[in-house]
């Protein structure tokens, strides 16, 4: 008998976010109304996400134990003085911008295809029912090199390439810091991480979020959890706030601050710190008339890499929470699920141990 194939993926018509809005600016395709409970609600619980300054991590203890406190209880916090050229940031933003404002032909060029995550267009998406972001996404692979694609490196806007490429240098020696920080916030030493992640993988997406005539109905991004160590984020300037965090059973909105990067723990994280340090749950809103540009990098472990929590917080108190696997085998399975909470790390769990 032959082999049964694997049937292709199909996700149906998907529209083009940038240019509904220009042909027919006030439809909401029934694709992108969202289910009543899953609306975002406009009341805001505003709440301070916590701010590290890391030019104080480097002077010991008191930073670092702050730094500890905002893993623990937020999973997310906003880094200043991270010592990033600010122009550099403006740069990158800059040719983002001009990236999403390519006619839609140019920007085809790079399309994504479908079940894969690089590239120009809507990831996550695995069938025809599934409701859609109201959101361009534009992503590349970074390091190791292996994962480059050079044919979706766009030769437009000028500087598109060099400016990644300069800012990812810089955005992957602060995760390298924010990490050695982490592991000696736990009172461990600070290269444990580095050292299990081994050649870390490390990827960027731009995330366009245009106006949206009923911000009530949609979401710029469904609620996920990120499958990486640590996520950096950076808002663009001027953009609406859209960024929500899910913390004590509320969706808080996280503010953007001036030159700040936005971290937050992934999923890699959490499994490592048996739970300790845990990754959140967050969306992403839309607004009537502004627009938004995000641009995120996730930095994970290489796929060869076997994981599971570190002997050193598992104790009795501290059961093992997660199993050991392979990172590699954690990523197909991350890529090959829709954006759904954190729903994804029940791969990792040892059911009977979690309480959460
Ligand atoms: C992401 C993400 C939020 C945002 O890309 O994983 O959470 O504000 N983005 O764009
Ligand atoms: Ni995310």
């Amino acid at each position: 008998m032959a082999p049964v194939p694997i049937s292709p993926i199909k996700v149906g018509h998907i529209d083009d976010v940038q240019e509904l809005r220009k042909h027919r600016p006030t439809v909401i395709p029934e694709r992108f109304v969202r289910d009543i409970t899953e609306r975002p609600v406009t009341a805001c619980f505003t709440r301070d996400v916590p701010v590290i300054d890391f030019s104080e991590l480097m002077k010991g203890e008191k930073e670092i134990s702050r730094l500890g406190d905002a893993c623990e209880k937020w999973g997310f916090f906003q880094v200043v003085n991270h010592g990033i050229d600010l122009d550099l940031l403006e740069r990158i933003e800059k040719v983002g911008m001009e990236f999403f404002m390519l006619p839609l032909d140019e920007k085809r060029k790079y399309a994504m295809a479908p079940g894969t995550v690089q590239g120009y267009g809507q990831a996550f998406v695995f069938s025809e029912e599934q409701k859609l972001d109201w959101c361009n996404m534009f992503a590349l692979g970074l390091e190791p090199r292996f994962i480059r694609n050079p044919k979706l490196w766009p030769k437009r806007p000028d500087h598109f390439s060099e400016t990644v490429e300069a800012y990812s240098a810089e955005i992957r020696k602060l995760c390298e810091n924010l990490l050695k920080y982490i592991a000696m916030s736990l009172g461990l030493k600070g290269s444990v991480f580095e050292e299990m992640l081994e050649s870390a993988v490390q990827a960027v997406r731009m995330n366009y979020y245009p106006p949206c005539p009923r911000p009530d109905l949609v979401l710029g991004l469904s609620p996920h959890s990120d499958g990486s160590a640590i996520t950096i984020l950076q808002q663009g300037k001027g953009s609406s706030v859209g960024l929500q965090i899910f913390k004590d059973d509320k969706w808080v909105p996280v503010l953007p601050l001036p030159n700040a990067l936005v971290i937050n723990i992934g999923d890699t994280l959490e499994v490592l710190t048996n739970g300790r340090y845990k990754s959140v749950e967050h969306r992403a809103v839309t607004h009537r008339t502004k627009d938004r540009l995000s641009i995120v990098t996730f930095y994970a472990p290489s796929y060869e890499v076997e994981l599971g929590p570190m002997p050193e917080l598992v104790d009795e108190d501290n059961p093992c929470r997660y199993k050991r696997y392979n990172h590699g085998e954690y990523n197909k399975h991350y890529l090959a699920n829709k954006l759904e909470g954190k729903k994804r790390l029940e791969f990792a769990k040892i059911q009977s141990n979690s309480s959460d």
